[in-house]
């Protein structure tokens, strides 16, 4: 198990554990759609209501799976259907990643009210399912940051359109229709409004429909 020392360490190592890309588009998708509920969405305006809120949420969305660093890479980088031991010990990159980011708040290595919470909350709550049956809590609904509604659609319409060894990318048709039929189930229905209607510009992302890799 490798435990970093520092927030910087732990972004870079958890940088390290997936392609540099996936953050990248994750962060633009984020920022599209932060930029959507802002301007329809009374909840979303008052919850980005603190001059650099959504700098500092843009920023947070990049520490989500820093956990990860904590995962053995074997896991991770598994070729084959994981086990639910190896699930179960995915899922512990949740409460691990909070762990260390706290560890570096005391430190002194993050710091700034608004910051913080944006990151905890990320770590927490991107694994939350709208309905309830998400993990690490179960929470549901408007116990859910908006933050972590945002970046739960970000992570996985990048997440399906990314190729992995052990599955196939789908199409942005194909991750369009599964986040839309999610609506209410996985997702916040408002955000799931704003990725519809800002899905063209989502899609810009990726200019080239991935082709289908097989497992190698
Ligand atoms: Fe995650």
């Amino acid at each position: 198990m490798i435990v970093t020392n520092t927030a910087l360490a732990m972004i870079e190592k958890s940088h390290s554990n997936m392609p540099i890309e996936h953050l990248d588009r994750i962060v633009a998708i984020c920022d599209v759609l932060q930029s959507e509920l802002v301007e329809t969405s009374e909840s979303y305006k008052n919850y980005f209501s603190h001059p650099g809120d959504k700098e500092n949420f843009l920023e947070a969305v990049q520490y989500h799976d820093i956990g990860k660093a904590l995962i053995e890479q074997a896991v991770i980088n598994k070729t084959s259907a994981i086990s639910e031991d190896d699930y179960e010990l995915m899922k512990s990159h949740v409460m691990g990643g909070l762990e260390e980011v706290d560890r570096a708040i005391q430190q002194g290595h993050i710091t700034g009210e608004r910051r913080i919470k944006f990151i905890r909350e990320c770590i927490l709550f991107h694994h939350e399912r709208w309905d309830g049956t998400g993990y690490p809590q179960g929470a549901r609904e408007i116990d859910i940051p908006h933050s972590a509604r945002i970046l739960a659609i970000a992570d996985t319409y990048d997440s399906a359109m990314s190729p992995r060894p052990w599955k196939d990318a789908l199409s942005t048709t194909e991750i369009y229709e599964y986040i839309v039929s999610e609506s209410g189930i996985s997702f916040d229905p408002s955000a799931v409004v704003a990725f519809k209607k800002t899905h063209d510009v989502i899609e810009e992302l990726y200019p080239q429909e991935p082709k289908r890799v097989m497992a190698q």
